[in-house]
């Protein structure tokens, strides 16, 4: 089982100081940040119920194309995400695999919660 093995990641900050990360197969990239107490602004306010578009993070084009494609849920909230790229995605829908090993995730130095339009 995938229980008890990690990889080994990096989370660019919004003042862009990279932190070395152990993330856990299986769990998801927002819990990776909160688990690893990387300390960012405002990140993750919806705790993962894809509303609030502030756990954006970039990532590289080979990265990005690893990933399976986002659903169309997660495409709507990031389209109101703060610094939108073609390789954005969302923390809190992005799963730990083995693949993983080194990646870097970029979070942008600003923050756009959606919640707040309504
Ligand atoms: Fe709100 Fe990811 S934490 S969408």
């Amino acid at each position: 089982s995938n229980d008890d093995k990690f990889v080994k990641l990096f989370v660019t900050d919004r003042h862009g100081e990279t932190h070395e990360a152990k993330a856990k197969i299986g769990t998801n990239m927002l819990d990776v940040i909160i688990d690893n107490k990387i300390d960012i602004d405002g990140f993750g306010a919806c705790e993962a119920t894809l509303s609030c578009s502030t756990c954006h993070v970039i990532l590289s084009k080979e990265s990005y194309e690893s990933l399976p494609e986002p659903v169309d849920e997660e495409n709507d909230m990031l389209d109101l995400a703060f610094g939108l790229t073609p390789t954005s995605r969302l923390a809190c829908q992005i799963i730990v695999g083995n693949q993983m090993e080194n990646w870097t995730f970029v979070v942008p130095k600003d923050v756009h919660d959606a919640r707040q339009d309504i």
